[in-house]
């Protein structure tokens, strides 16, 4: 009955399956080829603390300051600041350091929970930006200049603009254009970059937050890069930032006994990206030209191929398949040992990196083969439908659609709504009543519900359809939600 834990990991590793999800090591396959410096066979004697030789996070001055100033040279930004517990920290760091209570900040609605976080410590007032869905892959376009000028024009007093860049799905925001406005009024730009601290690696990868010179730019370097899970770094450029706040509020949102081991694997994540990380790029980039050509030949999937994305995320439209993505996730797993990254009705999403090779992208397209012939037998039609019947929904972004940008779109401020008396109420009884707490489907972990909102029966059944299709909601508890109690 002991160790459960290490029991399933025993057994995920002995059934080896192909990783097409985080973290960007591949389950510690991709230093096969790339070397990890002994780290993966010998990790208890480097876990250490911080003693004379060792520095020390909050207040480095030795070889802790030594690291970050080498990563920070090698990603051509002038500081990095390491992260171990991934950018969930960064985020809340990076925003609560430039802000003060009462802030607004522009940003659009579908971000990662960590930045909802953040507005709640921090007293902030989200001022939501709209944008665009795709018609046809049912995924959030990314930002534009378009969006947050609309934006700006309507809240110019924001302190700052957060972009999502790449978002989930591998879509860009127009990241320079974004820079050029928040610079001509000396405003912040954050890049959540959780998703792409691969993008300095080929050119055809979108440009990275710190290339665009975003003042703030966090990654998550066990998300696409070889390095452990809550890996990340935090980079820091410009005049604007204020480096002893952004220190402090490391410090607080950090532990004070940060794991040599993860700090090592960010240094291997760094050193991968600096001496492999390019022809390991540019070999893993052409392995998807050659399935994105092969994928064409399927009718009933569709691999999302828009210009200017993030190629390394391939998001599969399920939906002339019958399919949903849950079920074709799970066929995957069954039938073939892969493992996806995230599913949603309508598609799923396999999350590649430099630790993938060939192999695993041609198993990944024969898979897909298979699943066809298979339906296509079953369905025995000479036209396959347009479209199913099943309900599809886009993301918790879609809400933006409903109130971005109103000034009355939160009932309540966020934060007061968080600290207000709450109760439990079964969710069918709880439209009308103000959201008490974030309710979060994992993945994406992008908060369908904020506090101070107002639940509608739109917003009920979404969750019901999150709920359908296999996901765990964070912030239900037998099928009860947190309310604001009434007065
Ligand atoms: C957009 C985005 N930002 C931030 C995070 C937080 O990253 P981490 O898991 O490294 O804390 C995530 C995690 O999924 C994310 O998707």
């Amino acid at each position: 009955m002991g160790t459960p834990l290490i029991k399933t990991l025993e057994m995920l590793k002995k059934s080896s399956p192909v990783s097409f999800h985080t973290p960007g090591h591949k389950s510690g396959k991709a230093f096969e080829s790339l070397g990890d410096g002994g780290l993966r066979e010998n990790l208890y004697p480097y876990d250490t603390t911080e003693i004379f030789a060792t520095d020390q996070l909050q207040n480095p001055s030795g070889v802790l300051k030594e690291s970050q100033q080498w990563t920070a040279k090698v990603f051509k930004s002038s500081e990095a600041y390491y992260l171990i517990n991934g950018s969930s920290g960064g985020v809340l760091s990076m925003i609560l350091s430039q802000t003060k209570p009462g802030d607004e900040v522009l940003l659009s609605r579908d971000v990662h929970q960590s930045v909802i976080h953040a507005l709640i410590l921090g007293d902030l007032t989200p001022r939501f930006i709209s944008q665009e869905i795709d018609p046809l892959y049912k995924i959030p376009m990314g930002i534009t200049a378009k969006n947050v000028k609309e934006g700006l024009l309507k809240y110019p007093n924001c302190k700052g603009v957060l972009v999502t860049h790449p978002n989930y799905y591998g879509r860009a925001s127009e990241l320079l254009e974004i820079r050029n406005l928040t610079r001509s009024r000396r405003q912040i730009l954050w890049v959540d970059q959780a998703h792409g601290a691969h993008l300095g690696l080929h050119p055809q990868l979108p440009l990275s937050g710190i290339d665009a010179g975003a003042d703030l730019t966090v990654m998550s370097f066990h998300k696409t890069l070889p390095a452990m899970t809550q890996c990340g770094v935090l980079f820091v450029s410009g005049g604007l930032v204020d480096r002893d706040r952004l220190q402090e509020q490391l410090n607080i949102h950090q532990s004070s006994s940060p794991s040599y081991i993860l700090m090592a694997s960010i240094e291997q994540g760094t050193r991968h990206y600096l001496e492999a990380g390019r022809e390991k790029m540019k070999v893993l980039l052409r392995g998807i030209d050659q399935f994105e050509q092969r994928f064409q030949q399927l009718k009933l999937f569709q691999l999302d191929a828009c210009p200017g994305k993030d190629r390394t995320k391939l998001w599969i439209r399920t939906e002339n398949s019958g399919l949903a993505g849950g079920e074709v996730e799970t066929r995957l797993r069954e039938n073939h040992g892969i493992i996806m990254e995230l599913s949603m009705p309508q598609g799923v999403l396999a999350l590649t990196s430099i630790g993938n090779g060939e192999k695993d992208l041609e198993k990944l397209y024969l898979a897909f083969e298979e699943l066809e012939e298979t339906l296509y037998n079953k369905i025995k039609m000479e036209k396959f439908p347009e479209k199913t019947s099943m309900e599809v929904f886009v993301s918790p972004g879609e809400n933006a659609g409903d109130n971005a940008g109103e000034k009355d779109s939160l009932a309540l401020p966020i934060r007061t709504a968080f600290y207000r008396p709450k109760e439990r109420v079964s969710i069918n009884k709880s439209i009308n009543r103000v959201a008490g707490s974030t309710l979060t489907p994992y993945p994406p972990g992008i908060p369908l519900i904020l506090p101070g909102e107002r639940i509608t029966g739109q917003l009920i059944s979404r969750l019901s359809a999150y709920q359908q299709s296999g996901h765990q909601v964070s912030g239900i508890k037998e099928g009860k939600i947190m309310v604001v109690t009434e007065e």
